[in-house]
């Protein structure tokens, strides 16, 4: 039997107006146990950092890692972290990927892509 993790995602922004700038790439997928997961969100605000969560039905969201929008992308780990999991932002800057190195059943969940835009872009 093959064994399959479903990865639902959803995208979110800190803040009232700008609802519509973080997008999902794909709003579902699903992947064998063991393969290497990458799951992504377009965003288009300047971000002060970027952050990734997953929830279980009927728990809290869990908060699993942070990138922050500088020079050199720096990733902020859960505590404790998930060692299987990291994230990066593309050359242009225009989109926040999540990685899992080799998906389990357990993973299957609603993930969450979170873009905290700098103060400045939400006076714009
Ligand atoms: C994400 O960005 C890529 C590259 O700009 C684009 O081709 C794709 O259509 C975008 N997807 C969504 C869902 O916005």
């Amino acid at each position: 039997m093959m064994l399959v993790c479903y990865i639902l995602l959803i995208s979110a922004l800190v803040g009232d107006t700008l609802e519509d700038d973080i997008t999902p790439t794909s709003p579902e997928e699903y992947y064998l146990e063991g393969s290497r997961v990458k799951i992504s969100c377009n965003y288009t605000v300047k971000a002060d950092n970027l952050q990734w969560y997953r929830q279980y039905p009927g728990s809290a969201p869990q908060f699993l890692l942070l990138l922050t929008h500088t020079a050199t992308p720096l990733v902020v780990e859960a505590t404790p972290p998930y060692p299987r999991m990291t994230a990066k932002l593309n050359d242009e800057r225009t989109r926040v990927d999540l990685e899992i190195s080799s998906a389990e059943v357990t993973d299957s969940a609603l993930y969450y892509c979170l873009n905290l835009p700098t103060f400045s872009s939400l006076l714009n």
